[in-house]
């Protein structure tokens, strides 16, 4: 018969997935807060969870979200006017100047640690690892387009001309890491900014906000908003003033603001709906572990996620695979951050419309292998959801969904595997689980995505080694990656050495 191994593995998967739980969430870089610079395990559960017992009243934010409303469409024109303004005297300093300020502002994100975790667990509901990564990709952010500030004066034929406004508008999905990294980019390039955090997490914009005043940044220069008026929001998007657009958000938000201005100058990095593909010849222990972590970390609400799993030819009926897989699932620990156990936690809003569908109605020919539970009145907190028989082409095969569900779908063939991967009309983080070099040149041959990860999750995308961004209609506008060495270019008006001299 098909079955390839009839024993259920042991189970490893879960211990690693243990394993992991108690790794991750240790000192990195800058984590200056903890206790003690070695700290055990235990010194470190401790300073976690009393930034949990904090994040149950927090305040942080809330004042400076109040000083900051834009509250009508009469005060875009002031807004936008003091932006430039300032925008002029840091449009001057040298790249090493602007440099100085941005990696003290990494030394200061790293210093205020624990206040992002604590905002993040309090609004987001981001566990203890997932918090403490974006921190650190923040501090990347500081460092990186510090040393991009630095290099781009020295380039040969052309001289950058800072421009005077960006626009950042970030999701709600990373609210440390991607905010600081559009923000931070604009400044290190020389531009004033206009900084809107999404809504639902914008305490913690308002706390990167506050931390890039006290690093040295001028308040005037990078201007925090919380938008209280649609039309105010309106007019300042579509302002000609603002030379660029930094926008991480849906397909159609990006395409809802080019129909305001047509010349958007935008930098969007927009949706997406990804996949890991697992080959027999896949370390198919490993590839339980990643496929979990990258579908159901931030309960599945990153756009780098892997909402579907691709298994091929044998993988697909492999009783090993199926148990490891489900029992490592099934392991994973669903509770709101403050629970310092939770591996897994609520989705941001009240699971409604196109997410409880994705959630909990199967199409047909599908059936759950893990069906996926509310756990409390609030619709948010869900367990982890498996879907197998998922179909080529049908809604779940090709819709992106911000939740903790992951789709089962099969191909015989590495081949039809990749067409599968490719069918949806986003191509953002693509996955391939093997050890044989000749489906990895296969797959890297015909796969069509921005960020491909080979034996690895596919999601915590890294600064400078794998700058981030889609193709399809995971991009809209320029396309220059996050992260990337042509970042800062691309946000820099240039003017040729010749016409200078
Ligand atoms: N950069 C994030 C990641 O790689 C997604 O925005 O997961």
């Amino acid at each position: 018969n098909s079955v390839t191994d009839e024993v259920p593995g042991p189970k490893r998967t879960q211990n690693r997935l243990e394993e992991t739980a108690q790794t991750v969430f240790r000192p990195r870089f800058g984590f200056e807060n903890a206790p003690d610079t070695d700290s055990s395990l235990e010194q470190n559960r401790v300073w976690g969870r009393d930034i949990l017992e904090r994040s149950k009243t927090t305040e942080i934010g809330l004042q400076a979200l109040k000083d900051n409303e834009l509250s009508s469409a009469a005060q875009v024109d002031e807004l936008i006017d003091s932006v430039i303004n300032a925008s002029k005297a840091w449009g001057k300093k040298s790249g090493a100047e602007r440099a100085e300020v941005l990696r003290n502002v990494g030394v200061q994100i790293g210093l205020n640690r624990d206040k992002f975790l604590e905002v993040m667990a309090a609004e987001a509901g981001k566990t203890l690892d997932q918090g403490d990564t974006e921190v650190s990709e923040a501090i990347d952010f500081a460092n990186y387009y510090a040393l991009l500030a630095e290099k781009q004066e020295k380039m040969d034929g052309a001289s950058p001309v800072p421009v005077n406004l960006t626009l950042v508008i970030p999701p709600w999905n990373f609210p440390t890491a991607i905010p600081a990294g559009g923000v931070l980019a604009a400044l290190a390039a020389g531009s004033g900014v206009i900084f809107k955090p999404a809504t639902l997490t914008a305490r913690t914009g308002a706390l990167i906000a506050e931390i890039l005043w006290e690093a040295g940044v001028p308040r005037e220069l990078m201007r925090l908003i919380k938008v209280t008026d649609k039309e105010a929001g309106k007019k300042l998007i579509s302002s000609p003033a603002v030379d660029r657009l930094i926008l991480t958000g849906g397909y159609e938000t990006a395409e809802t603001f080019r129909s305001w201005r047509k010349d958007l100058p935008l930098f969007g990095e927009t949706s997406g709906k990804n996949s890991i593909i697992v080959t027999p010849n896949a370390d198919l222990d490993l590839a339980v572990k990643d496929v979990v972590q990258s579908a159901f970390g931030h309960a599945g609400q990153k756009c780098s996620a892997a909402s579907t799993v691709i298994l091929v030819g044998s993988v697909a009926t492999s009783k090993r695979f199926h148990h490891q897989l489900v029992d490592a699932v099934q392991s994973l620990h669903v509770a709101y951050p403050q629970d310092i156990e939770s591996e897994m936690g609520p989705v941001i809003a009240p699971a409604e419309g196109k997410l409880l569908s994705g959630l909990t109605e199967l199409d047909e020919g599908e059936h759950w292998v893990i069906e996926p539970k509310k756990l409390d009145e609030s619709g948010r907190l869900w367990s982890p959801g498996v879907r197998a028989g998922v179909k080529p082409n049908s809604e779940y095969h090709l819709t992106e969904y911000f939740g903790p569900i992951l789709g089962v779908m099969t191909a015989k063939t590495l081949e039809e595997a990749i067409e599968l991967q490719n069918a949806t009309d986003y191509g953002l983080t693509a996955g391939l689980h093997s050890l044989d070099s000749g489906e990895l040149e296969l797959w890297l041959s015909k796969v069509q995505a921005g960020n491909l990860y080979v034996n690895r999750g596919i999601t915590g995308a890294i600064v400078q080694r794998q700058p981030f961004g889609g193709w399809k209609k995971s991009t809209v506008g320029s396309g220059t990656k996050a992260g990337g060495p042509n970042y800062l270019t691309a946000l820099t008006d240039w003017e040729s050495k010749e016409s200078q001299s």
